[in-house]
């Protein structure tokens, strides 16, 4: 249970209020809390490396930071569950372990953070970090919300830190070429896109059991609804209950909805029509997200997406059954006039070998180049430049996931203003762009 509450930047700001910047049209409680924000880390000399911290040692969080560690002293770990946080500390040379972010980001000490906790906490550690001045790496999907998502981008822009979002494939080279090529127009006319994902589990009746004694589970469901300790909520399976993401949608649909934006040069834009529905109803007090769903999206310019689980790859991508009829393998196809382009991790191919090997003219429109998505993160804290999936593309990405989840759960048509971030005349739907926070765990936390 958290015992302690307060607010990193409430405080900061209380120190240092008595400083106040005089001749600006601005608030001085504004400046001073923007400030504030960034006050209290060491700055990183040119030859140093920069100091990290990791928080929510799962699997991910930690093969993140194995990647890291080649660029940055990893100096802290931290998890709300003890045997997690221990096993890093281990893993990471001794690093100090906490079990509350709160106390990691206090440190002046720590440059930058690995957000490698569940989806329903990334929001919250990211703002405190970001404002506690810290750069950070999150993991994808970046967001619950489309609310959190709008948030995280204006804390970033007030701030002036670097946010990179784990969607990795952006620096894979194969997904790039697709990328520039149906944006210089290879495919002809672009009319269609196909975001193939797994299929999620569909299992339960879970039952509740007692809760690990190294596990603060109040403190790991955090602005969720509070409910008993089922083990398969927790641990690498949370993605698959719709309190804590947006099941195979939002986990799988981070990376390949991610590139069909990219594709379509609409990475900070979304659709203006979104209509699905789920395939198959799940076990009542089973995993909640749907496992088969389709979801047909229209962009402004006429281009249509469908987003559908395949029952051809497993969740962890690996092949796992025949697809059903007319699914494409897991991927991302574009389809236009003059062909098509399918691209996945370790394959890129086309319906005809020439719309590959033909190079790109001198002058055709490059997508920006990052061939190591965590060294790209370490160059953008030196370079302070934009890294390459920054955060208002990554909130985008997930939010065409979070529209997909809407529309699964709504079973229908919904009319999305993708300028404005709200739904048009449909005042039912406007209440899923943010969900009710359970206390203490809300935005004042961060
Ligand atoms: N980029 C990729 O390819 C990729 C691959 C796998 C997972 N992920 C993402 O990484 C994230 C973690 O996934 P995972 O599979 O490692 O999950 P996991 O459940 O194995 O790990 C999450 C860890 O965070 C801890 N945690 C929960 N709340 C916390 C809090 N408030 N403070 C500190 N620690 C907390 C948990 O106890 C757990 O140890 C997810 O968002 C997932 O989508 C990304």
């Amino acid at each position: 249970m958290l015992t302690k509450q307060f607010n990193i930047s409430r405080r900061r700001f209380l120190k240092t209020s008595a400083v106040v910047a005089a001749g600006s049209s601005l608030p001085a409680w504004f400046i001073e809390e923007t400030r504030s924000y960034a006050a209290a880390t060491k700055p990183l000399s040119p030859n140093d490396k920069p100091n990290i911290a990791l928080i929510g040692c799962g699997g991910q969080g930690r093969y993140d930071t194995t990647l890291a560690a080649k660029f940055a002293n990893v100096i802290a770990v931290c998890d709300v569950d003890g045997k997690h946080a221990d096993a890093a500390s281990k893993q990471f040379g001794g690093a100090k372990a906490y079990k509350d972010f709160r106390k990691v980001l206090e440190r002046d000490d720590i440059h930058a953070i690995i957000n490698g906790t569940p989806d329903h906490w990334h929001t919250l550690v990211n703002i405190a970090a970001l404002k506690a001045g810290k750069d950070v790496y999150s993991e994808k999907p970046l967001t619950l919300t489309i609310d959190e998502g709008r948030r995280l981008v204006a804390i970033v822009k007030e701030t002036g830190r670097i946010l990179q979002t784990g969607s990795q494939q952006r620096s894979d080279a194969r997904f790039r070429l697709a990328c520039e090529l149906v944006r210089s127009d290879r495919l002809g006319k672009l009319k269609h896109v196909i975001t193939s994902l797994p299929d999620g589990p569909r299992k339960g009746p879970f039952s509740a059991v007692p809760v690990p004694t190294e596990l603060d589970w109040d403190f790991w469901q955090g602005q969720t609804p509070s409910v008993q300790y089922v083990r398969e909520r927790c641990h690498g399976s949370f993605r698959y209950w719709w309190h804590y993401s947006g099941g195979t949608m939002t986990d799988w649909g981070a990376h390949h909805n991610d590139i069909a934006l990219w594709g379509l040069g609409l990475e900070r834009s979304g659709p203006v029509a979104i209509e699905g529905k789920p395939l198959e109803e799940m076990i009542p007090g089973g995993f909640t997200a749907a496992s088969e769903y389709r979801v047909n999206y229209t962009y402004a310019n006429g281009v249509t997406q469908t987003c559908q689980s395949t029952s051809g790859n497993g969740p962890d991508g690996s092949v796992r059954g025949t697809p059903r009829p007319g699914e494409i393998p897991h991927g991302v196809k574009f389809e236009g006039t003059a062909g098509w382009i399918f691209v996945t991790r370790g394959k890129i191919e086309a319906s005809k070998p020439e719309l590959l090997t033909e190079p790109l003219p001198s002058n055709a429109a490059r997508l920006y180049v990052s061939n190591d998505h965590m060294g790209n993160f370490f160059d953008c804290i030196r370079s302070r430049k934009p890294p390459i999936c920054e955060a208002e593309i990554g909130h985008r990405s997930v939010s065409i996931c979070h529209l997909g989840v809407m529309a699964i759960r709504l079973k229908r048509k919904l009319k999305w203003d993708p300028d404005k971030e709200q739904f048009v005349n449909d005042g039912e739907a406007d209440k899923w762009l943010a969900r009710p926070q359970r206390k203490p765990y809300t935005y004042d936390l961060a």
